[in-house]
């Protein structure tokens, strides 16, 4: 069994944007700029959105942070998206989901610029993606093809399972292992799904993103077995100094034995999905500075 390392995996190529962007700077460019509008106060957005802030810091990207109380209106954050859409400066921008109830996710993510639409959620952009048109990808699907990649992980005739139909993660994710770079052969798995033992059990290649932990036991993977555990919900933990702690889908302990290749949670797919958000800022500001 290979134990997939995304941190050494997202730092390589951290390095390479690293030098992409000293590049731009010494040809008389200006460095990357990463803006990201946050909501509120959820644990883990905050966390998320520090992480990507820091991330941008380390690679030489410059990055804004502009935050709203949870009661914002939705005229509110479309002034500051129609600012951010129109700032030269302004490379890319992501607007941290989930949003509180009141505000319209999907108008929210259609009034962004799709040239600046770093996270690949416009409609623009997932449509040019699913007819494999030059387009941003989804943060976690991007990183995951990347580190398969890295790895040398067979795709081609491989019967890939994709656990999840979320427009972030599950949806893409098909789309790409079935497109011609990776040409799999895909089935989704989702909530109404009949047999889901049997039919993960079919999978040479087995990519989770459920958000329910546990949920991937051995029975469910066949020997041999390529595992990808998207899963990052945050569970109580008294082992932590913040008191909590992340848990895939996967029950790794049990899983792991079969597997030829599995990513471990944290430090499999999470810091890929930070890496690819860097990749598609590195990818905007080229465009822009053109
Ligand atoms: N919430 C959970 N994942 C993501 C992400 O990749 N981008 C944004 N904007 N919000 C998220």
């Amino acid at each position: 069994m290979i134990l997939i390392d995304g941190n050494r995996v997202a730092k390589e190529i951290k390095e390479e944007i690293a030098l992409a962007t000293n590049e731009i700077i010494s040809n008389g460019g200006r460095a990357p700029h990463l803006a990201a509008i946050l909501v509120g106060h959820d644990g883990g957005s905050e966390s998320y959105v520090n992480f990507k802030m820091k991330d941008c810091a380390e690679v030489g990207f410059e990055s804004s942070l502009i935050r709203f109380e949870d009661d914002v209106t939705e005229d509110e954050l479309f002034a500051t998206i129609d600012k951010l859409n129109n700032d030269v400066n302004v490379d890319g921008f992501i607007v941290q989901l989930p949003l509180p109830k009141h505000i319209d996710e999907n108008k929210v993510l259609e009034a962004i610029n799709p040239k600046k639409d770093v996270d690949g959620f416009h409609p623009v952009n997932v449509g040019k993606m699913m007819t494999g048109l030059p387009s941003f990808v989804s943060a976690t699907p991007l990183g995951i093809t990347i580190l398969l990649k890295r790895y040398n992980i067979e795709t081609s005739g491989k019967h890939c399972v994709v656990l999840g139909r979320s427009n972030i993660v599950g949806r893409p994710m098909s789309v790409l292992m079935s497109q011609k770079e990776m040409n799999s052969t895909v089935t989704v798995v989702h909530s109404q799904t009949k047999n889901i033992k049997e039919i993960c059990a079919s999978a040479d290649i087995l990519i989770s993103a459920m958000g329910k932990p546990g949920l991937v036991t051995a029975d469910m993977v066949k020997d041999g077995a390529v595992v990808i555990d998207v899963g990052t919900t945050r569970v109580k933990s008294d082992k932590t100094k913040s008191g909590f702690k992340l848990a895939g889908d996967v029950d790794f302990e049990n899983v792991a034995e079969k597997c030829s290749f599995i990513t471990p949670v944290p430090g499999g797919v999470g810091p890929m999905t930070r890496l690819a958000l860097l990749l598609n800022t590195l990818e905007a500001a080229k465009t822009s500075n053109t």
